[in-house]
């Protein structure tokens, strides 16, 4: 079976966690802190706090940015739930404005047609996805977040190392939030980052991540426990090094399937424009006049696993009924039912990328 995600741990990876393990030191201290450092240093931005996951990333980073019961948060409907769940926890409502048809992303003109209709003053921020690996259009979307005062969370869960212009996904806005969950683009076991560019800001974080303390057993806000340990920090400081190589490869592995799928008018690849760097989390393509269901069958009796990702808008989800606002997402409701994402991690052989495309293309000429 030719697999949608295989993390990669070398030998650097194990000896670090068995020299963390032999220390004794498990649980969260030095080793965090380095990560801690690095990641920040990698994602260009002056202050990070290293967490359990990317959801508990974006929970304490809506805290650290006090957002508060009643406030609204913009974001995208075409997400993985985590995104608006994480506003939802602060008992805030997420605010859902329609994706861009091409890049899937927030689209920065429904954006200001929204704020320009709709502005009021519960609207606190705005919490842009990178999906798939692809930044979303962050100098139009801080331009509006300038215009009204909102705050910006930059969800990088699938866009570690993406770029615009040469600047890192993750460093335009207030906060941004990282998963280093298995299938990511780089891997701490279970893992998360909030980087931050004001340091007040980055020590409320710190301090919503381990129980609301301000020192030992004093407590000023109700907190969480979600640190990271070092032994998952320690996985993160050797794939960081391997980060920009896995992205490569990424990037090769897509490069190759926009060539050779690029004839088969069915399939919409994925688009960039100029002067984004795509990291290919997913390579996700869309069918227009084909089934995506009957391809997605076709692959898998090939032994070709495939993901839709996402089979609905964060509007359709039943949880969300009373819980958001949303002006209209008839692109990302349709988007969610064309869309198929194959296999890009930087494990596939040259072979197996063939294989992938060529059993596409099969799939298209025995209709
Ligand atoms: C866009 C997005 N946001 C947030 C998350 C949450 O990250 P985690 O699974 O590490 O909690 C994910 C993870 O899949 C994600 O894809």
């Amino acid at each position: 079976m030719i697999s949608m995600a295989k993390p990669f741990i070398g030998e650097e990876e194990i000896n670090a966690v068995t020299a963390v393990m032999r220390s004794g030191m498990i649980a969260c201290g030095a080793v965090v802190t380095e990560f801690e450092i690095a990641f920040a240093q990698y994602g260009e931005m002056a202050h990070g706090v290293a967490t359990t996951n990317g959801t508990t990333a974006l929970h304490a980073a809506l805290l650290a940015l006090d957002i508060k019961p009643g406030d609204k948060v913009i974001t995208t409907p075409f997400t993985f739930i985590a995104s608006s769940n994480s506003i939802l926890f602060c008992d805030a409502t997420p605010v859902f404005v329609d994706i861009n048809p091409d890049s899937y992303l927030m689209d920065a003109d429904k954006l200001a047609e929204y704020l320009d209709k709709n502005y009021d003053e519960s609207m606190k921020a705005i919490m842009p996805v990178h999906l798939f690996g692809l930044a979303c259009d962050m100098p139009r979307i801080m331009a509006i977040a300038k215009q009204y005062n909102l705050k910006v969370i930059e969800d990088c869960a699938q866009s570690h190392g993406a770029e615009i212009d040469g600047k890192k996904a993750g460093s335009f806005g207030d906060a941004s939030c990282f998963s280093f969950y298995p299938t990511k683009n780089m891997t701490t076991g279970e893992g998360g980052i909030c980087l931050f560019k004001d340091e007040e800001i980055a020590k409320k974080a710190r301090k919503y991540v381990n129980h609301g303390r301000v020192d030992q057993y004093l407590h000023d806000v109700l907190g969480f426990n979600y640190r990271m340990t070092n032994i998952s920090a320690a996985i993160g400081l050797e794939q960081i090094k391997r980060l920009d190589g896995f992205n490569q490869k990424r990037r090769f592995n897509a490069a190759t399937y926009n060539e050779l799928l690029a004839g088969q008018d069915q399939l919409v690849l994925p688009a960039v424009n100029d002067g984004y760097k795509h990291v290919y989390h997913q390579y996700t393509m869309r069918l227009e006049g084909a089934s995506r269901d009957e391809l997605q069958a076709y692959l898998k009796a090939h032994d070709i696993g495939s993901a839709v990702v996402y089979p609905f808008s964060m509007t359709e989800q039943p949880f969300y009924k009373d819980r958001c606002e949303y002006d209209c997402d008839d692109v990302a409701q349709s988007h969610a039912t064309k869309v198929l994402s194959i296999p890009v991690h930087p494990g596939l052989t040259e072979a197996e990328v063939s294989k992938v495309a060529s059993t596409i293309l099969a799939f298209f000429d025995a209709k």
